[in-house]
């Protein structure tokens, strides 16, 4: 059978929210040659009982990885999360899956990335993703490279302690983000994977871009609670942080992220989702509202 008709189509970190999620669209829309790669395919079997095939696939095991990637016509290489390692160690991890794709002639790589990731971008986490993006264009292998902005799913890192607390302290200015539901990267995922061409590298956009006084506004009407904007520097940030127990490295990162909205890096707003998928995504609003009672217990714990 040829990649036309029915490509055998990999996704790497299946037990994880995006590759789960994208593994289940690419069974609803019909695909019949989907392979799931989890670390532990125990923890896929609701995906092999929907009809993929599963296979054990870790970055760090070569042996996985040439097994996984054999017979593959195209794979999303979901990258790993900033907990799984030291940057050099997931650049290596990222490459050796690259390199896997590469030996196996797979002829699509879908990688999941973030936006400006070039050198010289503040935060911690791009250079492994500049990197990794380097590696997949110079494998001479068809990509799309999906630049994610910001989840609307981190709202719950970040809103629960405002809840809380009434105050939202931010080094942002007026610097916007524009927030996508991580199930709308996941319909995004599988129509790159499965789409007639490769889209290169594009920014992967929620439809509207907030800034925190936006999202003071929204905190307003969706849970009729007043928060105090409260502007610092960059320093102020990190050191409020630090001294509210955060630890340096991680409030280093956080002032980072404001520093990077304030220079307007995710204020991405675009139509890609609906242009790709021919569904819009859900706005930010529409994810808070969805999640306004989880996100209330969470404002409690
Ligand atoms: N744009 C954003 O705001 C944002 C936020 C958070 C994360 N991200 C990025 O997007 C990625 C996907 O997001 P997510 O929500 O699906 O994250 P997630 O739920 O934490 O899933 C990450 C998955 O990475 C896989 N993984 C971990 N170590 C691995 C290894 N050694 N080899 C192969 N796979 C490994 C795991 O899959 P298995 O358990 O199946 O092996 C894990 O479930 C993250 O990993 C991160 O790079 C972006």
């Amino acid at each position: 059978m040829s990649i036309h008709e029915n490509p055998r189509l990999l996704v790497t970190g299946a037990n994880g929210n995006l590759g789960r999620a994208t593994v289940k669209n690419l069974l609803l829309a019909g695909a019949t040659n989907v392979v799931a790669g989890s670390r532990n395919t125990d923890l896929i079997s609701d995906l092999a009982s929907a009809g993929a095939n599963t296979t054990t696939l870790d970055f760090h095991n070569p042996g996985s990885l040439s097994a996984s990637f054999r017979g593959i016509d195209r794979a999303l290489i979901i990258s790993l999360d900033a907990r799984q390692g030291s940057p050099e160690e997931r650049v290596r991890s990222q490459l050796s899956a690259v390199e896997a794709a590469a030996a196996a002639k797979v002829r699509r790589i879908v990688y999941t990335s973030m936006h400006k990731p070039e050198p010289g971008a503040l935060l911690a986490v791009a250079a492994t993703h500049y990197q990794t993006e380097q590696a997949i264009e110079q494998s001479g292998i068809p990509f799309s490279i999906l630049r994610v902005n910001s989840y609307a799913d981190n709202v719950f890192y970040w809103l629960p302690p405002v809840l809380a607390s009434g105050r939202w302290v931010t080094a942002a200015g007026n610097g916007r983000t524009a927030y996508i539901d991580r199930l709308d990267v996941a319909r995004v995922a599988a129509a790159a994977l499965t789409g007639a061409d490769e889209l290169g590298c594009l920014n992967i956009s929620g439809p509207e871009a907030l800034s925190a006084s936006d999202l003071v506004s929204l905190v307003k009407e969706v849970f009729d609670m007043s928060v105090d904007l409260i502007h610092v520097t960059d320093e102020e940030r990190e050191s409020g942080l630090i001294a509210a127990g955060v630890p340096s490295p991680i409030a280093k990162n956080l002032a980072a992220l404001d520093a990077t909205i304030r220079d307007g890096a995710f204020d991405t707003a675009n139509d890609t989702v609906l242009r790709l998928t021919g569904t819009p995504p859900r706005t930010f609003a529409e994810f808070l509202r969805a999640n306004r009672g989880a996100l209330l217990n969470a404002a409690k714990r």
